[in-house]
């Protein structure tokens, strides 16, 4: 089974989103692995967003995503990693499609309420400077019978 890692940005966080974010990865039958409330620190922001060094909204990215708590998750599920980024939406939420998470509550690319992780490698990564292996739970999650 695919995992992947999800975070809930500070303004997520800030505006009360936790419940309804989880809530709707819970209902497509995604199921959870892990979860850390947690504030990052500058070194591993830029860790987990090294690609985009060099990039003019890299700055202002490590601040925002260091400015408050955030709610780091691993979600499991077949093909979980495409999934997840179907339900969040596309970056810019004037272009994500009405229904995703990106379209119902952000205005702003700057703050756009949730990262996924976009590939099986990025993943993986991803998951690792967030998590330790010990922190991944594994229990029975009855969707799976169904989905
Ligand atoms: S790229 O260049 O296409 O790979 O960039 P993109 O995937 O669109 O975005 C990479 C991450 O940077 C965030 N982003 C921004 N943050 C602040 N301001 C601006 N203008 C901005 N543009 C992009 C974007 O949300 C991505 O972060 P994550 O956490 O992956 O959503």
């Amino acid at each position: 089974m695919e995992q992947t890692f999800l975070m809930i940005k500070p303004d997520g966080v800030q505006r009360g989103l936790i419940g309804e974010i989880v809530s709707r990865l819970e209902k497509k039958g995604l199921k959870l692995s892990a979860a850390k409330f947690m504030v990052i620190d500058r070194a591993l922001a830029e860790r987990h967003y090294a690609e985009h060094e060099g990039k003019p909204f890299y700055p202002p990215l490590i601040d925002f995503i260091t400015s408050g708590p955030v709610f780091a998750m691993v979600w499991s599920g077949d093909q979980v990693i495409e999934l997840t980024r179907a339900l969040i939406g596309k970056t810019d939420a004037l272009a994500a499609a009405p229904g995703t998470i990106r379209s119902d509550f952000a205005v702003h690319t700057n703050f756009n309420l949730i990262h996924g992780s976009d590939s099986l490698e990025n993943a993986q990564r991803e998951i690792s400077l967030f998590f330790r292996p010990e922190e991944l739970v594994e229990y029975e999650h009855t969707m799976q019978r169904w989905i």
